[in-house]
C-alpha cells in the first residue's frame, strides 16, 4: 500500500554521479530563472561557471533535491568567497579555461560575457559584500518549483554554513526569485555598482 502523503523529495549531499543532472538544471534555469539553452551558442559554459566549480572546490556545501533517484534541484556555494575566488583561479580555471577562451576585447555576445566572467573570478570579491563572506547558487527544475524544496535546500545550506553570513547575487529581472529570498528573510545589500544584479544578504 502506498502512502500518498509521503514526501518523495529528499535533500541530500551532492555525489559525483549527480554531475550531469546538475549541469542540465543549471542550463535550464540560468536565464533569470528560465531556460538559457537558446540564449547561447554553447550553453555548457554556464555550469562550468555557476555549478561545477562549487562541487569541485566546496563539495561539503553542495546539496541536491532528489526525487526518487532523480536530481531535480541543488544548492551550491562557498563559506569564503575570497578564498573561493583564489582557488577558482589556481585550481578550477586550469581545468576549463582553454575550452572557453577569454574574449580578446570587451565581451560582445552572451557567450563572450560568460567566458569573460569565467576568466575574472576576482570580480566575486567586492568591498560591499565583505560582511557576507559566503555565497550560494540555488536552482530547481520548473516542475519542482513552488513546492517547498527551495526552502528546504536553503535550510540545509544554512545549517552546513554554521552561522557564516551569506550573500546571493541575483539577476534583478528575476522577480520570482526575489519574492522567494524576501520570504526567507534575505535583505538587500546596498551596492555602488550592481550592474544587472541585486545583492541580497542574510546573517
Ligand atoms: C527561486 C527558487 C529556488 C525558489 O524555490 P521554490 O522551491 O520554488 O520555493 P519554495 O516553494 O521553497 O518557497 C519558499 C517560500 O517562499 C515563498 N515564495 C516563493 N516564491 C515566492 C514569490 N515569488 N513571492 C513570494 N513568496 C514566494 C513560498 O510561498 C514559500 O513560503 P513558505 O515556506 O513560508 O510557505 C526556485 O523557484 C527556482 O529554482 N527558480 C528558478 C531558478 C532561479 O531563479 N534560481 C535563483 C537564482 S538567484
Amino acid at each position: 500500500m502506498t502512502n500518498e502523503s509521503a514526501p518523495t523529495v529528499q535533500i541530500r549531499p551532492y555525489r559525483p554521479a549527480d554531475r550531469e543532472a546538475v549541469h542540465d538544471i543549471c542550463i535550464r534555469t540560468a536565464d533569470a530563472g528560465e531556460d538559457a539553452t537558446a540564449s547561447y551558442d554553447d550553453p555548457n559554459v554556464l555550469p562550468e561557471l555557476f555549478a561545477h566549480p562549487y562541487t569541485h572546490l566546496d563539495p561539503n556545501l553542495a546539496f541536491v533535491a532528489d526525487d526518487n533517484g532523480r536530481v531535480v534541484g541543488y544548492v551550491l556555494g562557498t563559506s569564503d568567497t575570497a578564498r573561493f575566488a583564489r582557488r577558482f583561479r589556481t585550481e578550477w580555471l586550469p581545468l576549463v579555461g582553454d575550452r572557453y577562451p577569454a574574449p580578446p576585447g570587451p565581451p560582445n555576445t552572451p557567450d563572450e560575457v560568460m567566458a569573460h566572467l569565467l576568466h575574472t573570478p576576482e570580480r566575486m570579491v567586492q568591498p560591499a559584500l565583505a560582511a557576507y563572506p559566503a555565497h550560494l547558487h540555488i536552482d530547481l527544475l520548473p516542475d519542482h518549483q513552488g513546492a517547498g524544496h527551495g526552502r528546504a535546500l536553503i535550510d540545509t545550506f544554512l545549517q552546513a554554513l554554521d552561522g557564516v553570513p551569506l550573500h546571493v547575487g541575483m539577476v534583478t529581472a528575476n522577480h520570482r526569485a526575489r519574492g522567494f529570498y524576501d520570504r526567507l528573510g534575505f535583505h538587500e545589500i546596498p551596492h555602488p555598482d550592481p550592474g544587472p544584479l541585486t545583492y541580497l544578504g542574510r546573517n
